[in-house]
């Protein structure tokens, strides 16, 4: 279940309806999947081959091809990042900068964790993502992804347009670093 942590104040939301509320009130879009149909052999696995990312994708057939024809996605894949990710640290450098993109950015989290730091209609907020949770990122909306100190998750992520997915870097003044 997603936590959050509001950086202006240190605010901390753990209360699933609270934090339901405080991402719809952000325009977050949120949800919770069942991960019942994973086959065992790939929980707690972070370096995935392709064959086993494709069987992740399998496992999850229902509630992606749902979550698809809800909002419009057309092509999805697996990331799977861990600290045998070569250059993880570096990556996670890059991935640190506020940004924005044409496009939603979607992320249902399968094992392990992750969070999105996102621009609030009151400042910058973390939403911390365990197995399970499903975010979208409204198009346009300030934000970045970096992983917990668990430094591992793996993740479907839904695209409407692909190519269109590039990050346009958003320099802010308002963003509370910590
Ligand atoms: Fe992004």
């Amino acid at each position: 279940m997603a936590t959050i942590r509001v950086r202006n104040t240190g605010e901390r939301i753990t209360d699933e309806a609270q934090v339901r509320a405080f991402l719809e009130s952000n325009n977050v879009y949120y949800e919770h999947w069942p991960l019942d149909a994973l086959p065992a052999s790939l929980r707690g696995k972070f370096v995935l081959s392709d064959d086993e990312k494709d069987q992740i994708l399998e496992a999850l057939r229902p509630q992606i091809e749902a979550l698809a024809k809800a909002r419009g996605y057309v092509k999805w894949d697996v990331i799977a990042l861990s600290e045998q990710t070569p250059n993880l640290e570096e990556m996670l450098k890059k991935f640190e900068q506020v940004h924005t993109h044409t496009e939603d950015e979607v992320r249902a989290i399968v094992a392990g964790s992750g969070i999105f730091v996102i621009k609030g209609k009151e400042g910058y907020f973390d939403v911390e993502l365990q197995a399970g949770d499903v975010i979208s990122v409204p198009e346009r909306n300030p934000h970045f992804f970096t992983l917990t100190d668990e430094r591992k998750v793996v993740a479907v992520r839904l695209f409407i347009d692909p190519s269109g997915w590039v990050a346009h870097p958003y320099e802010d003044p308002e963003f509370q670093r910590a």
